[in-house]
């Protein structure tokens, strides 16, 4: 509920009251994409048609519609993989990704989060992208793996 006031202000205060994307950029900050209940609730606060927010979501490339799904990148912070090193990789994901823990990037693709355990301890640091886990994690590898 707070999301919903907080886009209502940020509408109120809208220099071009007819230029949702500041909107639509802090609704896809916050949740990773746009949803329908989204676009509709931005539509009827700003006065205008479902579609006519939509087109404006496919016009800019950044901006994610339902469907695109966000990518989760979590990295183990448990004792073992804090032990080999899984610090230094968190650090190093903050910086490929321009965003803190639980931070979404700003083209909504990524979602950096931290995780206690895979259950493949012997084998980290361990970072999950998507549905894969990686072991033996390094700076150089993720650089790789997070490359845009
Ligand atoms: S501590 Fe990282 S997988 Fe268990």
């Amino acid at each position: 509920m707070e999301l919903y006031k907080e886009i209502e202000r940020i509408i109120e205060n809208l220099e071009d009251k007819n230029n949702e994307l500041e909107v639509l950029e802090f609704i896809q900050k916050n949740q990773g994409y746009i949803s329908k209940d989204m676009i509709k609730f931005v539509a009827e606060k700003m006065d205008k048609f479902d579609f006519s927010v939509e087109n404006t979501i496919k016009f800019y490339p950044h901006l994610k519609g339902e469907g695109k799904q966000i990518i989760e990148v979590k990295v183990c912070t448990h004792t073992a993989c804090a032990n080999n090193g899984s610090r230094k990789i968190l650090e190093e994901a903050k910086n490929i990704l321009g965003v803190e823990t639980d931070g979404i990037t700003s083209d909504g693709k990524y979602k950096l989060m931290t995780q206690r355990c895979f259950g493949q301890c012997g084998k980290g640091p361990n970072v999950k992208i998507g549905d894969e886990i990686y072991n033996k994690m390094t700076p150089k590898i993720l650089a790789n793996l997070l490359k845009k």
